[in-house]
């Protein structure tokens, strides 16, 4: 345990909390009421402590970013080392530091030939903005000006930065705000269990992708300049798309020429079983935004991986390219990556997870039994238990995300970690869990289910 945890004064904490802390994604009047914030301490493997002494088992690897797990300590050497020797210099103006080069160079090996570039960042959603702004770029210097609008999902989240929040389609974020960047077109999301109605998931995964070929006519094929997309959509609920949608996408986008970019935030770094969910979706993306999973949240830092197609047009025709951070490449964030990339590789970490994805899917799909389950999705360590009031039709209980509400609120009363997309229960532990912690999870999620059911009994078919 970390010395500093023991001796906190934790109302203390809260009522400064309440007090001066503004915290992202929160509804401040509900938060105050409810009593403030649960003040995390430490945490080892996927367990994780709060305030009080709670135990409590993190099944969303913080938000989908410790893949490694907490508590290792080889992290926190690699930032110390790094601090004492240089803890900053920037990557502007020709210059470089050693973790910054040797990270480029570790993921460039990590990915497909053809990714031989990697502009860093510190987030996702810094990722995405990069991405706008180096395909608009692209697209100019190939003298293809017009080729602005990028075609993105419902439900997507690509971020909180506008341009990131305009890639994402997240309805009440976009109702927050005032003005959208302008040129972003969101088709339907390929979400079989919510929209596919009668159709087979094959069929719907068609029709899902029909639908991108449909704005690309609506806009003019000569006016799009990308396709952006989660390989599974992480935060809009764990959507796994049905097989045939990927791949009819990727045909898709060659057939107008037009970019394809996968948003690897979450599915980078081992999350559904292979270093990339391209990979796992069979798809061959010309840009990828990643971050995350990329230091395991040890500390901030993503990147954009760049295929030579599109570094020889900006590279070649651009002069200097205007964009940029003061942390991009922050060579501690690049040291303790290089590290966590280290533990990934030397633990077979990418490998175990795909040989454990598969009892981590029989576990969880025990579950399908349950009176308020309409479906239990995994692929690789991602996934999702939906809930509904008639399992048999996949109909939703009434004003959707309260019962996800109160699922949430038993699942953390029963020490578990899980979060509510509306009514969508969904989950990613660390990859490095074990088959005990595997059962532990799945009966603690049981139990909440129960709880939960008490409550909605009579709302079910
Ligand atoms: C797929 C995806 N892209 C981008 C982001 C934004 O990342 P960040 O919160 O680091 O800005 C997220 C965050 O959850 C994400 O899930």
């Amino acid at each position: 345990m970390n010395i500093h945890s023991k001796n906190i004064n934790l109302e203390e904490l809260v009522a400064k909390d309440n007090a001066h802390h503004f915290h992202p994604f929160t509804d401040h009047k509900q938060f105050h009421a409810d009593g403030g914030a649960r003040i995390m301490t430490h945490a080892e493997g996927p367990w994780i402590w709060d305030g009080n002494g709670n135990k409590m088992f993190d099944a969303m690897a913080g938000l989908w970013c410790v893949n490694i797990g907490y508590g290792r300590k080889e992290l926190a050497e690699a930032a110390y080392r790094q601090m004492q020797d240089l803890p900053y210099y920037n990557t502007f103006f020709q210059t470089s530091t050693v973790p910054a080069t040797e990270l480029a160079d570790k993921i460039s090996s990590l990915m497909p030939d053809r990714f031989n570039h990697i502009f860093f960042v510190n987030s996702g959603s810094e990722a995405n903005d990069t991405v706008v702004r180096l395909i608009r770029q692209y697209w100019a210097l190939k003298g293809q000006p017009d080729r602005q609008v990028f075609i993105a999902r419902h439900r997507a989240y690509h971020g909180s930065t506008i341009a990131s929040l305009s890639l994402g389609g997240m309805d009440s974020m976009h109702a927050q705000g005032g003005a959208m960047l302008p040129g972003v077109e969101h088709v339907i999301e390929p979400d079989w269990f919510q929209l596919g109605g009668d159709l087979t998931p094959e069929e719907f995964g068609l029709k899902a992708a029909q639908a991108v070929e449909d704005r690309i006519l609506a806009v003019g094929a000569d006016k799009v300049a990308a396709f952006i997309g989660e390989p599974i959509q992480g935060a809009g609920g764990v959507i796994i798309p049905p097989v045939t949608y990927w791949p009819e996408v990727q045909r898709i986008c060659k057939k107008y020429g037009i970019l394809l970019v996968a948003d690897e935030v979450i599915c980078g770094f081992g999350r559904t079983g292979n270093w990339w969910g391209f990979e796992t979706m069979g798809i061959e993306p010309d840009v990828v935004p990643m971050a995350k999973g990329m230091s395991s949240g040890y500390l901030p830092i993503g990147a954009v991986a760049v295929s030579d197609k599109i570094t020889e047009v900006v590279f070649d025709k651009g002069g200097e390219f205007y964009h940029g951070y003061t942390y991009s490449g922050h060579p501690a964030s690049c040291a303790v990556a290089l590290e966590n990339i280290r533990i990934i590789e030397d633990e077979k970490l990418v490998e175990k997870a795909a040989d454990m994805a598969p009892y981590l899917h029989e576990k969880m799909s025990e579950l399908n039994d349950h009176p308020i389950v309409g479906e239990v999705r995994t692929k690789g360590f991602i996934g999702a238990v939906e809930l509904v009031s008639d399992k048999k039709n996949r109909v939703r209980f009434d004003d959707l995300g309260r019962v996800g509400g109160i699922c949430r609120n038993h699942c953390l009363a029963h020490n578990l970690i899980m979060r509510a997309c509306w009514d969508t229960m969904v989950f990613s532990p660390p990859l490095c869990i074990s088959r005990a912690e595997i059962d532990a999870f799945a009966g603690l999620t049981r139990a909440a289910l129960d709880a939960t059911y008490a409550d909605v009994k009579n709302e079910v078919a």
